[in-house]
């Protein structure tokens, strides 16, 4: 059976990821990305969750606190101040949710520049065979931009150094959300 764009997403992180890594969530939201990335890198790894809602931080540590998970450090701020907030040297991976925070106001959407300028930083300091995974969702005002931006700088990315993945269901209508996933390649020796 094929896997839908989210639960894809989770897989190939629980592919990449080990216990012990510090991940990042760079869209909190609800959390549920969040969640998932804590109890993947279990209580010796650690998370970052980013999100510039004061709803979606206090949702996300509702979900946290529900489950019972203590390894996540939340950051209201956007989420390409990565490097002011995390002194981690190596990160095992990230995910990036973009769009709005369902049932909320669809006004506050993932912008290109930052969510580019994530995406890059995090780049530096990815392990290799790590993962940077994002589902674009892209139906609402700005989300065709968004997605245009995000997959002409994935898919220039030097292939010697990453590889870049499209996942998508062909035939769906209405602006289906669809996966972007980047790994970092093992430098050859020159
Ligand atoms: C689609 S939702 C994320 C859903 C979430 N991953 C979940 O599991 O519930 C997108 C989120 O991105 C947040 N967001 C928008 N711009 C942001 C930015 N520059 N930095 C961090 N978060 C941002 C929004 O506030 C919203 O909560």
């Amino acid at each position: 059976m094929l896997l839908n764009v989210l639960t894809c997403a989770h897989a190939l992180l629980k592919e990449s990821l080990k216990e012990g890594d510090t991940a990042i969530d760079a869209t909190c939201g609800n959390g549920y990305d969040t969640l998932f990335l804590s109890q993947t890198v279990g209580p010796s790894g650690k998370v970052y969750g980013f999100d510039i809602q004061e709803q979606a931080i206090q949702n996300t540590k509702a979900t946290l606190y529900e489950n019972d998970c203590h390894n996540v450090t939340l950051i209201q701020d956007s989420h390409e101040k990565i490097h002011s907030n995390i002194k981690e040297e190596i990160f095992g991976g990230a995910i990036f949710n973009l769009g709005y925070l369902p049932k909320s106001d669809k006004s506050i959407v993932t912008k290109a520049p930052s969510t580019i300028a994530s995406v890059e930083a995090i780049l530096k300091k990815l392990k290799t065979n790590g993962l940077i995974v994002l589902v674009i969702y892209y139906g609402h005002p700005g989300g065709g931009e968004e997605k245009e931006a995000v997959l002409s700088y994935a898919s220039q990315l030097n292939q010697k150094e990453y590889q870049v993945l499209r996942y998508q269901f062909i035939n769906q209508q209405n602006q289906a959300p669809f996966l972007i996933a980047i790994e970092k390649k093992k430098r050859s020796a020159s």
